[in-house]
């Protein structure tokens, strides 16, 4: 890794979003279905976002960076399936938080998210800045208008666009998919394995020879080989919105339903 790229992954490692606890939290406070529902459906909302390629992959061959946009095309390809993947573990994981079958087909996709929906506005709608419409906490719309900026094709958006790759698949691979992993796995609060198809969303991504360390291995390459003086302005503005914008997202998700990690129950006796 050039010393620029390795400058860049210090930024992402060093900000606050990368040891959110937002994960040992939800692990920490074994929360009721209806909150993993509103839960999941934040994170989905958010995930479903960072999927497509929009313009990206042709901008990136527009400004004669054709090797990038090859690495970002096969980012976006592996992405195929991984909507209706997540909400199938979605499903099972509330059916196990609640102890019967609250959604009795788990590869339901639409009625499976619209569920986590009603969940999430259940619990959240009166945060402000909430939309019922969608279910979207302003963090979680904040987040997702970052990769808006993909629809783009000026040379400085891509660079961002490239910022913000990098900080994704960083954090995809060491924060979020290893906290979903500890909370819905490690944890045992649920008693599900990777093996079980349900779970292959996350069997999927995890690991060092999962989805994630794939994509971030391709997004350190594109963004070593294009860094220099000039675009590393705009790479590292890209990657503190994303870092800014999830990091926000986890902090309001954190504080209204894992209670930041103090089970309400203590907070009282404390109080007490
Ligand atoms: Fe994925
Ligand atoms: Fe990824």
């Amino acid at each position: 890794m050039s010393q620029n790229a390795e400058n860049i992954v210090s930024l992402i490692k060093s900000h606050r979003c990368y040891s959110h606890p937002i994960f040992k939290h939800w692990a920490a406070s074994n929360p009721e279905p209806n909150v993993i529902g509103a839960l999941f459906h934040q994170i989905q909302m958010f995930c479903s976002s960072t999927r497509p390629g929009w313009e990206f992959p042709n901008a990136l061959e527009h400004h004669g960076l054709n090797v990038e946009s090859h690495l970002l095309q096969e980012i976006v390809e592996s992405e195929e399936g991984h909507g209706p993947e997540l909400a199938s573990m979605a499903a099972h994981i509330i059916n196990k938080a609640a102890g019967e079958m609250v959604f009795h087909d788990t590869n339901d996709q639409i009625s499976v998210e619209e569920k986590l929906k009603d969940y999430s506005n259940q619990l959240l709608k009166t945060l402000p800045g909430y939309t019922v419409e969608d279910g979207l906490t302003l963090q979680a719309r904040k987040a997702i208008s970052v990769f808006d900026m993909r629809k783009s094709n000026s040379r400085e958006d891509t660079y961002r666009n490239l910022g913000a790759t990098i900080a994704l698949e960083t954090i995809s691979h060491q924060q979020l998919i290893p906290g979903e992993k500890l909370c819905l796995v490690d944890s045992g609060a649920y008693g599900v394995s990777l093996d079980e198809p349900e779970m292959h969303y996350l069997h999927e991504h995890w690991g060092e020879s999962g989805a994630e360390a794939h994509h971030e291995q391709n997004a350190v390459e594109a963004v070593s080989s294009v860094l220099n003086d000039e675009t590393v302005t705009f790479i590292e503005e890209g990657a503190q919105d994303f870092l800014d914008s999830l990091c926000a997202l986890w902090d309001v998700l954190d504080s209204t339903l894992l209670h930041s990690g103090i089970p309400l129950d203590k907070d009282v006796k404390q109080v007490a």
